[in-house]
């Protein structure tokens, strides 16, 4: 069974001030996206550095996800750290995902100068960073989503399909 974490980190959500809708956002678009059944492991953890990089680990590793989406903590507060603890675990960062939410989500607001989302694989698994907020999760992950299957072909991971109706991605010709 394809495996793919989820990691909502907000300080108020791990405490239970608020409800998890971010990582629950997360959850029901790749539900969408995809038509490849997968387990999603989900996680709700506070702006810790070392607490995000022990889940990002355990996910990647010992879980064997394919996949993990992070949502928020990619912004510039104080206890935004999401993107430091990705680039920490990860061996191949990926800059592209970043610059491709940002340069998309600008068109939408302002503010999506401020996040620092990035993306990169650790082992057979990718890790992508998106923004807190259910609206900006949704707006990042259809820009991305198309170069993600793809992507997990290349570090040997399972073959993702979608219906290309809902979410069409990108694999170029096998030569
Ligand atoms: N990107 C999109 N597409 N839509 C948004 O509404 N919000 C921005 C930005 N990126 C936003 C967005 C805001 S207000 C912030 S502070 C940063 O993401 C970081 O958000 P995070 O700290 O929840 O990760």
């Amino acid at each position: 069974m394809v495996k793919i974490g989820v990691i909502n980190v907000s300080d108020r959500a791990s405490q239970g001030i608020y409800e998890d809708i971010p990582g629950k956002e997360a959850v029901r678009l790749l539900h969408e996206y995809l038509t490849t059944e997968f387990e999603a492991v989900y996680r709700v953890i506070p702006d810790e550095q070392d607490q995000i990089e022990e889940a990002l680990k355990f996910l990647a590793d010992e879980a064997g996800c394919c996949l993990v989406v992070t949502t928020g903590g990619t912004g510039p507060a104080p206890r935004d750290v999401t993107p430091e603890a990705t680039e920490a675990v990860c061996e191949k960062l990926l800059p592209g995902f970043g610059e491709a939410m940002r340069a998309e989500s600008l068109k939408i607001v302002p503010t999506a100068i401020l996040s620092r989302q990035t993306a990169g694989t650790r082992g057979s698994c990718l890790i992508v960073n998106l923004p807190g907020k259910p609206k900006a999760i949704e707006e990042c992950l259809q820009v991305i989503f198309p170069a993600i299957p793809y992507c997990i072909d290349l570090v040997g991971g399972p073959h993702l399909e979608t219906d290309p109706a809902v979410m069409k991605v990108f694999r170029p010709k096998a030569k």
